[in-house]
């Protein structure tokens, strides 16, 4: 029987923003995934969407949507990013499902009648962007949110509270009794601190708002929207529903449950989420892996600060691999890692083009040059292909060590460490003199040989991460499948030829010019002809943004008209625009124009509009501006 793996992300808020920074986790998570499929481990990969709540609501109104139709849509972009990463997930989760609201009714009640959760009243310092409740001493300066800065409002509720204080001891034997229950240590140390510290019970319910889960016995409140979000990784499962397979399959009988996190939500998961297993008498069997965040230059990634890298700018230009394989060697467990355009260009040259790209279209040249692409025949090693095979096994070893503890960045140093010392293993046998005695054709077999499975272990191993170029350096091997890593030993029998020639895996580029091309994404347009002069003041006052089109139809009532769907940063509006002779609904989605964002908002023949499509246009021609490179809502200057 294969082991079981269930891996996890946390869902993430349904704001659209997805930056490089959020979605570290989904990749990360992606290749500690596919790792596990190498080690042929029956795997589940789960991500999703959080949501409910009071953001959400307010986000959605201002963008003119219902609720559940704002946080589809924004499901639906979030799924086509995971598809162009290659995220490797088996279930993707939206909390407004009724497969996770029904379930999440039912432990409610479960919970209400078991004493668990009582009804009481609260009065606390409420920060709506995050949905919590700080005490005095908690807040920032002037009252203000300690997590996100924004300030706060007193509130004061009926509401469901969850007896925490009743599992406080529990909890710490549990954690005293499985010291790796998180990862890494230091953060175990910060959760055993805040429990020391007292649990107070913990408030979960409101009434401010309506966007989330009713409370089944009492509609006036919804569920807190972390008890809501934390259940997603067992209604996933189909936990407590007619049918739990799933359920017993992955989250029971000996499966390892892994829940990644970043280092913000730690005391949710580390605290909250196993007490609400503890009182649903659910086993506490998942190990929670923390890490840090990736940060810009000058701090957290923000659209505001006009910091923030987009996974798809990164991924257009380069490709898929380089993004993957950076965010995973930049960004070491628990720690913070800064992302800099020097480091990816660095990386990009130095490891893809030069140590693994140089390694195998030296290697298959060789082979091609020497033996016609056969690696076939008698072998006689050289002093130096013991050392090789040995830094092979222990590197595998090293690698497969690290991936099983997510240690990323260590598992690819690991990589590196074989494919650095089979380069200087060409600088040690020195085919090309071997070439020249026929006496020495036996050694210079083995010395291709001995490349040529150090590239098929590598190939392996760097799966997790270059998820496109391992079918390439297979390819060029001639291969027919990748390897799992249990069956990964020294010693294939190569039947077929290498592949007769191959195109570079990476191109080198040019630091300076990588540079300019990422200053550029971020440049004001320059103005070129000016007829009648106005002020800088007076042009500021005209918000000017990138929006994407997400959908169009026709006005209901005006031909001339036709009504967009536009994204811009975390909302989507509605335009009305008079295009209609010059563009059908399908040619508009998908554009990106610029919007005027701060525009009053009109009723156009019965249609609101908030906004307008910014076009060229003469006595016979309409055109509208559109934006190639930059993402949906930059500011446009
Ligand atoms: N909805 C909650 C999670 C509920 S799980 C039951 C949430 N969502 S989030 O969208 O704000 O964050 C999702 C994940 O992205 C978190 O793990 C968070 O730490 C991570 N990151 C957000 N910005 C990040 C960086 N700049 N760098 C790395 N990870 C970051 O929290």
């Amino acid at each position: 029987m294969k082991e079981k793996c269930y891996i996890t992300t946390p869902i993430y808020y349904a704001s659209g923003n997805v930056q490089l920074g959020n979605c570290y986790t989904t990749i990360a998570c992606c290749s500690f995934a596919r790792f596990q499929r190498l080690m042929n481990r029956d795997t589940f990969y789960l991500t999703g969407m959080d949501e409910h709540g009071q953001k959400i609501e307010e986000a959605a109104k201002k963008a003119g949507f219902a609720p559940l139709d704002y946080v589809n849509q924004i499901a639906k972009n979030t799924k086509e990013l995971w598809h162009n990463l290659q995220i490797s997930y088996d279930d993707f989760i939206q909390t407004s499902e009724t497969r996770h609201t029904v379930i999440v009714q039912k432990i409610f009640e479960k919970l209400l009648e078991k004493g668990d959760i009582y009804l009481g009243s609260y009065e606390g310092d409420y920060c709506v962007s995050c949905e919590s409740f700080f005490t005095k001493t908690q807040l920032g300066e002037g009252g203000t949110c300690p997590d996100c800065g924004k300030p706060t409002r007193v509130v004061s509720e009926e509401s469901y509270f969850l007896r925490l204080s009743k599992y406080e001891q529990r909890l710490l034997d549990f954690i005293e009794a499985n010291p790796d229950f998180i990862q890494p240590e230091t953060r175990k140390n910060e959760v055993v601190s805040f429990i020391k510290g007292g649990l107070e019970d913990l408030c979960v319910s409101r009434t401010s708002f309506k966007w989330g889960v009713e409370v089944k016995s009492n509609p006036r409140h919804v569920i807190y929207v972390w008890i809501d979000a934390l259940m997603n990784y067992l209604t996933a499962l189909g936990y407590e529903s007619d049918n739990d397979e799933l359920y017993q399959k992955y989250w029971l009988n000996d499966s390892k449950v892994y829940h990644v996190v970043g280092k913000d939500i730690l005391r949710f998961h580390a605290v909250y989420w196993p007490i609400l297993l503890m009182a649903l008498e659910v086993p506490v069997n998942f190990k929670l892996i923390v890490h840090g965040w990736l940060l810009a230059r000058d701090g957290k990634m923000s659209k505001s600060r006009g910091n923030a890298v987009y996974p798809m700018d990164m991924v257009n230009r380069y490709g898929l691999d380089p993004v993957r394989y950076y965010l995973a060697k930049e960004l070491p467990l628990g720690n913070d890692g800064i992302f800099s355009y020097e480091r990816f260009v660095e990386r990009y040259n130095n490891d893809l083009a030069n140590d693994l790209g140089n390694l195998l279209s030296r290697s298959i040249s060789m082979i091609n040059k020497y033996f016609g692409g056969s690696l076939v025949g008698e072998k006689v090693k050289t002093p130096y292909c013991d050392d090789l095979e040995r830094v092979m096994n222990e590197s595998l070893k090293a690698y497969i060590a690290n991936m099983e503890k997510f240690e990323l960045q260590n598992a690819c140093s690991n990589i590196w460490e074989m494919i650095g010392r089979a380069n200087k293993y060409i600088d040690e046998t020195t085919p090309w003199i071997l070439a020249k005695d026929e006496s020495k054709h036996a050694e210079l077999r083995s010395v291709m040989y001995h490349l040529a499975e150090t590239l098929r272990f590598a190939s392996t191993m760097v799966y997790p991460f270059l998820v496109e170029t391992t079918p390439k350096i297979n390819e060029a091997l001639g291969l027919v499948e990748t390897s799992l890593l249990t069956d990964l030993t020294f010693g294939y029998e190569y039947k077929n030829n290498v592949a007769s020639s191959i195109t570079p895996l990476f191109k080198r580029c040019d630091l300076k010019e990588e540079l300019e091309y990422f200053e550029n994404l971020n440049k004001p347009a320059v103005q070129e002809e000016v007829v009648n002069y106005i002020s800088i003041e007076d042009f500021d006052k005209v918000e000017l943004k990138v929006g994407l089109v997400l959908s169009c139809q026709k006005h209901p009532n005006a031909d001339k008209l036709l009504v967009s769907q536009v994204k811009i940063g975390e909302n989507v509006r509605q335009i009305v625009s008079g295009i209609a002779k010059y563009y059908s609904p399908e040619d508009m989605v998908g554009k990106k124009v610029v919007v005027v964002t701060n525009l009053k908002e009109a009723k156009i023949r019965g249609v609101e509009s908030y906004g307008m499509l910014l076009c060229a246009k003469d006595d016979k021609d309409l055109e509208l501006l559109e934006v190639k490179t930059l993402s949906e809502g930059t500011s446009i200057h």
